[in-house]
């Protein structure tokens, strides 16, 4: 025996001693398992060999060592030894079906361990470290046990081999352990009677071997929710149970899948049943009671299918068929949102026209489809435009994505299209100009926010040079052809028309007077009212802002068209400062005011465009909107909506030469509001304080419905919330001028409302302010108004004849005096706001007419519409502009 045998023999020693040392080590942990246990089975004895022990199964000849436990449904009672972790050969631990109690230990050296069974005992807590390096583990099995509540820890992706994991009613709480989704192993997963809540990780869908997914009957107020969308992808899966849980959403489409049992039962899933489910051939059992399904009954032909009368009832038939056409395309437009649960609570069976959400009908088609404010999110699919009867379109503030469909335009009842606050993206499709279109707050034009469809157009573009080129060609030779064209009507029109003379009948001034007034002006006591009714100051103020109105800005072409070429047969009225003109844009009638070059010309550019600037920023339903303006050599036009319905001042004094009949209390009043509610937004409301100072019936114009908005405004911009006066050149029309500002030329909001008290006299009286015919103290209507109101018999003949009423309207017109008087006050700060005007108004009226109310969304629509329109001609003149600048001021 040489040195050398003596080293192996003395290994072979040493090994064989360790061998044997944890094989009694092994044994140790057997025989303290057998201690702890109250009743050990029989053959467990207090010596001996374990591994001939019941249950116990060791490594045969070589180490001998514990590679088993197998003590299953024994009817154990009694708690695991700590030492279990040394069990380090130990491969399988079944112990369900006892009734061991206590914590269960550690397993932290088992490695080898490839199955795990526990259901069905008392144990109330796991360690810390479970699941923790078990990388052989295939096999866990944890049903029922009454542990705390837990969640499956992340250790658990280091058992990356892991087939089956049952843990139902085992107690695991919070969202749905994502980690799951990392074990591509799995099988088999089960967590039923769990507390989890929140939505199915969309990770899962990488779990494409699962074959068993059970989900059913979590036990947490929220249980499981959201779509289940993600199970579509896992294609071999042959058993899925979600039942008893709050799911939404359709079905997913589950085609090429093996499916053999669904159960759905107890969810809130919505939508049409896909065919692609009853088409699976492996299919033997499904149960879809109690949710909210919509559609065609699916036809389970050969399947087990449970489905409660009253779930049947929710679809079109009592048999597979198709659904009247109607539903069909509602129910293609709610799949555009997902089928969302909110819809499907009516959106059912196979009549919309009755109470189907968002829905209203007339002659059994669908007129208006209103679902604002509903939280929708999706698209709006294409099948909208299957409703061809639809008049108003309402999907405004709610969370609807991508693009809107351009065959929306081809709707030929549309007239109102709302879609404001939403998140839709790519452009506005150009609706005819009959629809009125509201598209604020969305996402349009924003290229650069990441969206999908950019970066697959930029795609697109790179693969395909052949064509950027052909495009580039094309586009070059348009423009080239646009530029002679354009070239061309230029030399034409400049002959055609001429600088406006406004010589003539100007009774009172029609023009634009806003200007940005120097704030260092002093009045100088230079308190001289000029000679004219209204006059313009032309202060030079130096503007050096950014105009963000350029957007707005037209062509003269665009102009001279809309009023055939200034046709004298077009004009509307004439002033001191320009002619108006009626015109036709784009089959929208419109005024075009045309400022008197000779007045106009000392004002720079610049600083029209601040004036332009100013009027953008005030829209209101109530005020004139202006829609655009064009400045061409000395021309400064500015286009207007057009008011169908006349002035006031035409309806209250000139009736014969109008030939109006006199307006009724009601009318009147609600003149009156309609005005009070337009200054109050340019007092306040306005982000900024625009004051009018040439407030007057004739600058109050009158829509079809005799609804009124003041024309003319934004005179004066306060420059500051803090200081609310300033000094200007008066400007204004004798009879409304308030006594402090014709004297001093100090201007506030309170010269406003002296003129509106002012026009509230006028028209409870019919009488002009200012009548030369009478004698000299009651030439001004304020001074013989406020003396008539303290007589009653005299007030009552001085009020307007041609109205007729009864106690109750009287009794509305003495507080619309006494608010005239307030509002004429001599001192300023005796005069109320312009909100008090609006609150006394409006609650005066809801007596005297509760049904008159002002329709909040006909005014969105009707001022985004304008902006739709604008959007409309800047295009006609290939101006290239950020789709999205329209902006609109609403209160
Ligand atoms: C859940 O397990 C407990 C024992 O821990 C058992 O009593 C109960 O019946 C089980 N519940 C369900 C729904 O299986
Ligand atoms: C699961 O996998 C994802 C990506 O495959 C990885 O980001 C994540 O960290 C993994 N989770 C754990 C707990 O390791
Ligand atoms: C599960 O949630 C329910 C309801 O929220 C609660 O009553 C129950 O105690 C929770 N069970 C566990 C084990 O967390
Ligand atoms: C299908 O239903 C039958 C009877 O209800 C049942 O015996 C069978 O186990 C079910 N099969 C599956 C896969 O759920
Ligand atoms: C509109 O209706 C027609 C005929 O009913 C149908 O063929 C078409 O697919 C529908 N369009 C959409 C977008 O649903
Ligand atoms: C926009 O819509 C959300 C609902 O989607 C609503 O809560 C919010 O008030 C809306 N915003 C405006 C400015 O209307």
């Amino acid at each position: 025996m040489g040195r050398d045998s003596h080293l192996v023999l003395l290994a072979v020693l040493l090994f064989s001693s360790l061998v044997a040392a944890a094989k009694s080590a092994d044994e140790d942990v057997i025989f303290g398992l057998a201690k702890l246990l109250s009743n050990p089975p029989s053959s467990w004895g207090a010596g001996g060999d374990v591994c001939v022990f019941d249950g116990i199964t060791c490594e045969r000849g070589g180490s001998g060592r514990v590679t088993s436990i197998d003590l299953g449904d024994m009817g154990l009672t009694g708690t695991l030894p700590t030492s279990l972790s040394s069990l380090t050969a130990l491969k399988e631990l079944h112990l369900q079906g006892n009734a061991l109690h206590g914590d269960f230990p550690s397993l932290a050296g088992c490695t080898d361990l490839t199955r795990l069974m526990l259901d069905g005992n008392w144990f109330t807590s796991l360690p810390s470290d479970f699941l923790k390096d078990l990388p052989s583990l295939q096999y866990l099995s944890l049903e029922d046990l009454p542990l705390k509540p837990w969640s499956v820890p992340d250790a658990i992706v280091g058992s990356s081999l892991l087939e089956t994991f049952s843990a139902s009613n085992a107690s695991i709480a919070g969202a749905f352990p994502a980690v799951l989704a990392n074990l591509s192993s799995l099988r088999s997963l089960r967590l039923s009677y769990n507390n989890l809540t929140g939505g199915l990780p969309a990770g899962l869908a990488e779990l494409i071997a699962l074959e068993s997914l059970q989900l059913n009957n979590q036990m947490s107020d929220g249980k499981l929710s959201g779509s289940i969308d993600v199970v579509a992808a896992m294609k071999n899966l042959r058993l899925l149970w979600i039942q008893s849980n709050k799911f939404t959403g359709p079905i997913p489409d589950f085609s090429n899948s093996q499916l053999e049992a669904l159960n759905v039962r107890d969810n809130r899933l919505t939508g049409v049943v896909p065919a692609s489910l009853y088409e699976i051939k492996t299919l033997r059992n499904v149960s879809l009671t109690n949710n909210l399904f919509q559609g065609p009954m699916p036809d389970f032909r050969g399947v087990n299918v449970d489905l409660a009368a009253d779930t049947v009832s929710r679809f079109c038939q009592s048999r597979p068929g198709p659904c009247d056409p109607l539903v069909t395309t509602l129910l293609a437009v709610a799949a555009g949102f997902g089928y969302p649960a909110e819809l499907a609570e009516t959106w059912n069976g196979n009549t919309p026209c009755g109470n189907w959400i968002g829905i209203v009908c007339s002659n059994g088609d669908v007129s208006i489809f209103d679902l604002h404010n509903r939280g929708l999110s999706g698209t709006i699919s294409p099948a909208i435009a299957n409703l061809t009867s639809v008049g108003k379109l309402d999907l405004s503030n709610n969370h609807l994505t991508g693009v809107i469909p351009d065959t929306l335009t081809t709707m030929s009842n549309l007239k109102i299209f709302i879609v404001s606050n939403n998140s839709l993206d790519s452009e506005l499709p150009k609706f005819k100009p009959s629809v009125k279109v509201l598209a604020d707050r969305n996402q349009f034009g924003k290229s650069d926010s990441g969206s999908q469809s950019v970066s697959a157009g930029a795609l697109k573009w790179k693969s395909d040079a052949g064509m950027i080129i052909g495009i580039l060609v094309a586009v070059v030779l348009l423009v080239i052809i646009v530029g002679l064209f354009v070239h061309h009507r230029r030399k034409k029109n400049a002959e055609k028309f001429r600088p406006v003379s406004s010589k003539g009948s100007a009774d009172e001034s029609e023009m634009m007077k806003i200007q940005v007034v120097e704030t260092n002006w002093s009045a100088n006591g230079n308190t001289a009212v000029p000679a004219d009714y209204s006059q313009v100051s032309a202060g030079s103020a130096n503007i050096t802002h950014l105009f963000e109105s350029h957007g707005m800005q037209l062509p003269i072409e665009v102009l001279l068209k809309a009023t055939d070429n200034f046709n004298e047969d077009c004009i509307l009225g004439k002033g001191g400062f320009g002619v108006v003109f009626k015109g036709n844009l784009n089959e929208r009638l419109v005024a075009v005011k045309r400022c008197d070059s000779g007045t106009m010309g000392t004002k720079g550019q610049q600083e029209f465009m601040a004036e332009i600037d100013v009027l953008t920023k005030v829209r209101h339903r109530h005020l004139v909107g202006l829609l655009g303006y064009c400045t061409h050599g000395y021309e400064r036009l500015l286009v207007y909506e057009y008011m169908s319905g006349g002035t006031l001042r035409e309806h209250l004094c000139d009736l014969q030469r109008s030939g109006y009949t006199p307006l009724t209390w009601t009318q009147r009043m609600t003149i009156a509001l309609d005005v009070a509610r337009g200054i109050e937004y340019l007092h306040g409301l306005a982000q900024e304080t625009f004051i009018h100072r040439d407030l007057k019936p004739s600058n109050i114009l009158l829509d079809q419905d005799l609804r009124a908005k003041v024309s003319d405004f934004g005179l004066v911009k306060l420059a500051n919330d803090t200081d609310k006066s300033m000094m200007t050149r008066v400007a204004g029309t004798f009879g409304y001028l308030a006594p402090e500002y014709a004297t001093t030329g100090k201007v506030t909001t309170k010269v406003d409302v002296y003129a509106y008290g002012v026009i509230l006299m006028e028209m409870i009286t019919g009488r002009k302010v200012l009548d030369d015919s009478l004698p000299d103290d009651e030439t001004h209507l304020v001074t013989i108004f406020r003396r008539n109101m303290l007589d009653k018999e005299k007030f009552r003949k001085f009020v307007d004849p041609t109205l007729d009423f009864g106690p109750e309207a009287w009794k509305s017109l003495l507080e619309v005096a006494d608010l005239a008087r307030h509002c004429t006050a001599r001192e300023q700060n005796q005069r109320p706001d312009m909100c008090h005007c609006v609150n006394r108004l409006s609650s005066l009226l809801d007596e005297w007419k509760p049904t008159e109310v002002d329709d909040d969304d006909e005014c969105e629509t009707s001022e985004m519409h304008l902006n739709q329109q604008l959007e409309k001609w800047r295009c006609d003149d290939f101006t290239i502009s950020d789709s999205d600048t329209f902006s609109t001021f609403n209160m």
